[in-house]
C-alpha cells in the first residue's frame, strides 16, 4: 500500500486529521479514560494521560510508515477530539485494510462513526489501491455493527470463539464485515 498516507478529510461535521503530541489530553480525557467506550476496545481504559502521550508518540514516529493509517476525528461545532479511526491491519501484498475505531460515550447515535468511517472508505478507495476494507466486532457491540451495515459493508463471516471478552471473561465470536472495491463502484 504504498499511497497509504493519512491525509486529512473533512467532512459535513467530522474533520479527519493526523494526531498531534498536544492532542493527547483531550484523547484521554474524551475517549480514553471513557468505562463504556473500552467495554468493546481491545485497550483497556487508560489509566493516565501518559497512556494517550505515549500512543499519539507511536502515531506520530508510524506517520513515516505508509503500511499505518491514524486518524483522529474532531467535531467541527466544538473543535472537540471526540475519537479514533485507524488501521488495525494493512496487508500490503494483497491491499487489505481492517479499520478499528472508537469515539467516547458522549458523542455516540449522533451518527459521527458512521459519517467518519464512510469517509476512509472514499478515501481508500478512491486515493489506494485498496482492494478490500473489513472490520469486525463483538456480537454484544450492536452499534458498531449498526455502523458497518450503515456504510454498506457486508457480513462476510463469524470467527467463531475468536477472543476472550473481558466483560465475561468467555469466548466469544466476532463478527466480520467487509466492502470490495466492485460493491464500492
Ligand atoms: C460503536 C461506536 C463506534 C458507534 O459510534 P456512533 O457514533 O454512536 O455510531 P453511529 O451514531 O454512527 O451509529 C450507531 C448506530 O447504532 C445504533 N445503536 C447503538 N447502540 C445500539 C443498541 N444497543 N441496539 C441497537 N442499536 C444501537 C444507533 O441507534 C445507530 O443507528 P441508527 O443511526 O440507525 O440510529 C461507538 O459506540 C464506540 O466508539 N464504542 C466504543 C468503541 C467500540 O466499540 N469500537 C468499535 C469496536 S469494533
Amino acid at each position: 500500500m504504498e499511497k497509504a498516507i493519512t491525509k486529512k478529510i473533512e467532512t459535513k461535521n467530522l474533520i479527519l486529521r493526523k494526531a498531534k503530541l498536544n492532542d493527547a489530553a483531550e484523547l484521554f480525557l474524551n475517549v480514553g479514560r471513557d468505562n463504556k467506550v473500552s467495554k468493546y476496545t481491545v485497550w483497556n481504559k487508560y489509566d493516565d494521560v501518559k497512556v494517550a502521550e505515549n500512543l499519539i508518540e507511536k502515531w506520530v514516529r508510524e506517520y513515516k510508515d505508509y503500511n499505518k493509517f491514524r486518524w483522529v476525528v474532531i467535531l467541527k461545532e466544538t473543535n472537540t477530539l471526540i475519537g479514533t479511526i485507524t488501521s488495525v491491519n494493512c496487508d500490503k501484498t494483497n491491499n487489505t485494510v481492517e479499520i478499528g475505531y472508537a469515539y467516547g460515550s458522549l458523542w455516540w447515535n449522533k451518527g459521527y462513526a458512521t459519517e467518519a468511517l464512510r469517509a476512509v472508505i472514499n478515501y481508500l478507495f478512491e486515493e489506494t489501491p485498496v482492494e478490500t476494507i473489513y472490520a469486525q466486532f463483538i456480537p454484544t457491540n450492536i452499534g458498531s455493527g449498526k455502523v458497518m451495515e450503515k456504510v454498506g459493508m457486508k457480513h462476510e463471516g463469524t470467527l467463531r470463539n475468536r477472543l476472550i471478552d473481558k466483560n465475561t471473561n468467555k469466548y466469544a465470536n466476532l463478527e466480520s464485515y467487509s466492502i470490495i472495491r466492485e460493491d464500492y463502484k
